[in-house]
This record gives C-alpha cells, structure tokens and sequence, in this order.
C-alpha cells in the first residue's frame, strides 16, 4: 500500500534530483493535506520552484551551517509541524585525481556532503526520536560503495555516509524512526556534467525522481538504490578481492 506523507521536507531540491523529486510529489501528492518544502542556499531558484510547484513552501538553508538548518526545521515546525518524510540530497562534486590532490577539495567535501548532512541529522534524530515517528532518506551514491577513480573527494563522503546510515538504521529500530539511504548511479545533472568520460546507465533526473518515489512512498527497505543492472554490477565489483578489483580498475583509468 503507497504510504501518505503529510509534511515533506527536501534539502536539496533547487536543482538536479531534489528538484525533479520535487516535481514528481508535486504531482503525485501522496496524501490530500500533502506540504512540500524545498530547501537549499539559492532562493531565488527556490523561489522559482515555489511558483512552478504552488503549495510548495521555500527556505533557504545552507547546511553547512548547523545554524540555518535549526533555524529551517524551526520554522518548518511552527508552520507545518515536524516533517513526516525528510530527503537530504544536498550535495557537491568535482573530479579530483591524484594530480590535482588537494586537502581543500576533500575538506569543501567533507564539510558539505558529510558534515552537512550530520547537522541536519542531528535536529531531526532528536525531533523524530521524541515524537516517534518519521521518516528519513539520506542520499549516498553508488560511488561509496567502493573506491573509484576520480573520486578522491566525493567517493569517502559517501562511502562514510552510507556506513553511518546503516549504524543509524539499526540503532532506531523499534524507536518509530525510519532511516534509509539513496545510493543513484549516474543522473545527468550538473554535477554529473563535469565528468569527461562516457557514464554508463545515465539517468535523467526525472526517471532517477521515479525510482526515489516508488520506494519511498512503497517500501521500507534500507537501500534505494538504481538502476538495477548498474547497482547489480557494482555490489558484484564490491565482493571481488583486491587483486582482481584493481585489475579491472586499471583498465578504467587507461581507458
Ligand atoms: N548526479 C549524479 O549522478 C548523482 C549520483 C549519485 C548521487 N548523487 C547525489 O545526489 C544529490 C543531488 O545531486 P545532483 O546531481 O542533483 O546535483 P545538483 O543538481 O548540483 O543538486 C545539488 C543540490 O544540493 C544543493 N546544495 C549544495 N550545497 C548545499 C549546501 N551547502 N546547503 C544546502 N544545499 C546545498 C544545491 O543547491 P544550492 O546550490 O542552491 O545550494 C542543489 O539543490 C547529491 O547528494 C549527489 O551527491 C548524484
């Protein structure tokens, strides 16, 4: 049975696969009293959206201030009450290889795609705890899964984010909250356009909103994780011993 969500919170959604999962709640509402709230730091984009999706709300918040984010939940709170359903798809990249290896690169990274998510996690753990219900979706990427190229300071973000949501997941169980991971393979969207190789299984943002809704709204599995032949192959790579893993790798990086 599609569950209903009453207050939905998107951290993320000015552009990319927030946006476009917006749009797709929008569109689909999952309940008639249905709020949609789209966050993130560029509100005239925000705004933007607010008009293209009416009865969505804007607020900006930059995550990396751990401020803005309790001052958003806040106001989130007052107008529309604890959100039911939270997505955090908030996040940055950009290729690093081993030439370019900079510990400024890695530390913008880190301060978004990590400590950005954990200052939003920290209010909405403790809300959620306390009220005993709700729902949150940490979005990852298959590139955590296990080293790759050019991923020298997106790929341990990801990978770190992944390994504390699955320690989180198992320590709410039975405490009413829900908390799941979205690892997408590739969707084509600003980020993904600073890539020069060829990025097999690529997804528009819209088929990648797809998958994210019918999970979310479907299920209660730990992973959404898509496309499947791409997330197939790549958990089958994440199982292969080291000698063999870098062997394929190498032929990646000549390629
Ligand atoms: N595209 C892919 O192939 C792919 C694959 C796997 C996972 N992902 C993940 O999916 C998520 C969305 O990526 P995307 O490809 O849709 O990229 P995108 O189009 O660049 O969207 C990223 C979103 O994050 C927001 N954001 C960035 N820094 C922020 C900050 N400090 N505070 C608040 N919001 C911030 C951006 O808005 P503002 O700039 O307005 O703040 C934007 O709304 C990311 O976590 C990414 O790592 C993407």
């Amino acid at each position: 049975m599609k569950k209903q969500f009453g207050t939905i919170w998107i951290v993320g959604a000015s552009a990319g696969i927030g946006a476009a999962l917006a749009q797709k709640f929008h569109a689909n509402p999952t309940s008639p009293d249905q709020k949609i709230i789209i966050s993130a730091r560029n509100s005239d984009k925000l705004g933007d959206l607010s008009d293209a999706f009416p009865g969505s709300t804007p607020i900006s918040v930059d995550i990396t201030d751990p401020n803005t984010v309790k001052t958003a939940l806040n106001s989130i709170e007052s107008q529309f009450g604890l959100p039911d359903l939270v997505i955090l798809a908030a996040g940055i990249y950009s290729p690093m290889k081993v030439g370019g290896f900079s510990a400024a690169t890695i530390r913008s990274h880190v301060d978004t795609n990590y400590m950005g998510i954990v200052h939003c996690l920290e209010p909405l753990l403790a809300k959620m705890r306390a009220r005993k219900s709700g729902e949150i979706a940490v979005v990852a990427s298959v590139a955590g899964y296990r080293g790759l190229p050019n991923a020298a300071a997106y790929g341990p973000t990801k990978a770190a984010l992944i390994n504390l949501c699955e320690t989180l997941h198992t320590e709410l169980t039975n405490s009413g909250v829900l908390l799941r991971v979205i690892n997408p393979g590739f969707v084509k969207t600003r980020l993904t356009d600073k890539n020069d190789f060829a990025m097999p299984y690529l997804l528009t943002p819209e088929e990648a909103a797809d998958f994210m809704y019918r999970d979310l709204c479907g299920n209660n599995r730990f992973e959404i994780a898509f496309p499947p032949p791409f997330v197939r192959q790549l958990k089958l790579m994440r199982i292969l011993p080291y000698w063999l893993y870098f062997k394929l790798m190498s032929k990646l990086v000549r390629a």
